[in-house]
């Protein structure tokens, strides 16, 4: 079958990996699949099956490992294109275990760009994050809006990653192209309830918490504060389906592929809507009609109060829009967390 080339996907049994990986195939591409399996499960390999009734190769390997990745684009000889997810992402982990996250995070993606430049492999996209804002002083962030100090380990590390591929880039010594896609909060599944967020233990982040909570593993959700200076005194993030997330992923592989983008380049990955905390607990009530058991508690040490992307340049220049809603991700939450339980 002639495809549009072959992507390596780092990362690929993990919460976004596994959908850019169905994404990938839907718009013709061959995804061949990279994960250590620290944080992600064998499940989601059935999940993409399912879904595209396909096999993709999965090599079972850890991206500080030279030797391990440079067997695999040997193997996989004519890869086209990296899209590297594989990354720690546990903020308060990362203020505990520094080294961990510096030298898996920073280790990979450095490993990774040698072993790419060894084999000709010039195409990159990479998982950064809104956290390179910090708090900001403006909202809506653009992607000119200042990169802040680094308030975590792990924030540090994407900071450092994209430093490290805007002095590749400029470095005039390399071939490599990088499109680094700064996320905003991801949540939801694919449509079929088949590929999720799988959290490890009692989740960190909102969504994962809400459904447990409402499926009965959790007894309740803290709201971390309600005297934020928002409307309602809770936090506001940007919310984005993981789904358009993941398609995001295929716009860019697809505008470096046709060599269109420049050395390096920066793009804010968001819906361009700020939502609170209560406000996602209303709708996730609505639109599931679960009623959901929560308290309001302090705040959480290390919180933006408040950030969403403005998402000018990505519509503009790489031709994304985000099509679905928060009500759409919550629902496709909701969906996965009962076929979860179904599926024990
Ligand atoms: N929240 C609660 N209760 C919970 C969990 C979260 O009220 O049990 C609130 C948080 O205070 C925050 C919002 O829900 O206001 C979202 O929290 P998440 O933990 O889901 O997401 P964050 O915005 O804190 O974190 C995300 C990414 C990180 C990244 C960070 C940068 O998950 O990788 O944005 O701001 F570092």
């Amino acid at each position: 079958m002639e495809t549009k080339g072959k992507i390596l996907v780092t990362g690929g049994a993990g919460y976004i990996g596994s959908h850019a990986v169905v994404e990938l195939f839907e718009a013709g591409y061959e995804p061949v699949i990279v994960d250590n399996f620290v944080n992600s499960k064998e499940t989601a390999l059935k999940g993409i099956a399912a879904i595209t009734q396909q096999e993709f190769p999965c090599y079972r390997i850890d991206c500080t490992d030279k030797q391990a990745l440079q067997d695999v684009f040997r193997k996989e000889q004519d890869i086209t294109g990296v899209i590297h997810f594989a990354a720690y992402k546990a903020v308060g982990e990362s203020v505990k275990e520094p080294l961990k996250y510096y030298h898996n995070n920073v280790g990979s993606l450095i490993t990774l760009l040698q072993v790419m430049e060894e084999f000709g492999v010039n195409n990159l996209v990479f998982s950064s994050s809104c956290t390179v804002y910090g708090i900001p002083d403006t909202l809506p962030v653009t992607e000119e809006t200042p990169v802040k100090k680094a308030n975590s380990p792990y924030g540090n590390t994407k900071q450092i990653c994209e430093d490290i591929l805007t002095d590749l880039a400029n470095s005039g010594s390399s071939q490599v192209k990088t499109i680094a896609l700064r996320y905003f909060n991801p949540i939801g599944a694919h449509s079929s309830a088949q590929i999720g967020e799988l959290p490890l233990g009692v989740p960190n982040n909102l969504v994962p918490f809400i459904t447990q909570t409402a499926i009965g593993i959790r007894e309740k959700l803290t709201v971390f504060g309600n005297d934020y200076d928002t409307p309602d005194g809770s936090n506001i993030r940007d919310y984005i389906h993981v789904v358009d997330l993941a398609k995001a992923h295929v716009v860019a592989i697809d505008r470096l592929i046709q060599g269109k983008a420049k050395a390096i380049e920066m793009f804010n990955i968001g819906t361009g809507r700020g939502n609170t905390v209560l406000e996602v607990v209303n709708t996730f009530e609505k639109v599931t009609g679960q009623k959901l058991n929560y308290e309001i508690g302090p705040r959480r040490l290390g919180d933006v109060p408040a950030i969403y992307a403005d998402v000018t340049k990505s519509t503009q220049e790489l031709g994304f829009k985000t099509e679905l809603g928060l009500e759409e991700a919550l629902s496709s939450a909701w969906q996965w967390e009962v076929n979860l339980k179904n599926s024990l």
